[in-house]
């Protein structure tokens, strides 16, 4: 094969990996700044600071314990592979997930909790 060819190959194969490392995905659209949540939101927000803060950055893309929950539902799936849904959600929370204890909070704490988790 002549040397064009083989450069095109090679652009082709970077393109098709790309999407394998996170540096090259396109960037999540930022989280909704904290001065402009909803009432429902802002209670959300007091949820996570009391119950999921100490283990996991909400604005943030470090691991604390758990995984970040920056953009959380912006994204198709959890870092198990599970879906990023509401229901999904509840169920890690019920249930706790590997190292993550359950978590007892109510269901309109819930409800908040997950407007907020919507904004990240
Ligand atoms: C005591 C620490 C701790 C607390 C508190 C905690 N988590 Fe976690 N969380 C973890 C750990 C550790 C993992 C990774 C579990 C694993 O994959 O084994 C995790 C994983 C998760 C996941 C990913 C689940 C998946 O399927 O990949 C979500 C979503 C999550 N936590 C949400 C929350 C929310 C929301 C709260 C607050 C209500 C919370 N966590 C509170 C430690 C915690």
């Amino acid at each position: 094969m002549n040397s064009t060819g083989q450069s095109l190959r090679r652009i082709c194969g970077l393109i098709v990996l790309c999407p394998l490392f996170s540096g090259c995905r396109p960037a999540l659209p930022p989280p909704t700044p904290l001065n402009q949540l909803n009432a429902q939101q802002r209670s959300g927000y007091r949820v996570f600071q009391g119950y999921c803060a100490q283990c996991h950055d909400d604005r943030d893309s470090d691991s604390l314990h758990g995984p970040p929950l920056l953009g959380v539902f912006k994204q198709p799936y959890f870092p198990s592979g599970a879906p990023a849904n509401d229901e999904r959600m509840r169920v890690t929370l019920q249930e706790g997930h590997g190292l993550m204890p359950p978590i007892n909070i109510t269901s309109q704490q819930t409800q908040d909790l997950l407007a907020y988790l919507h904004t990240l």
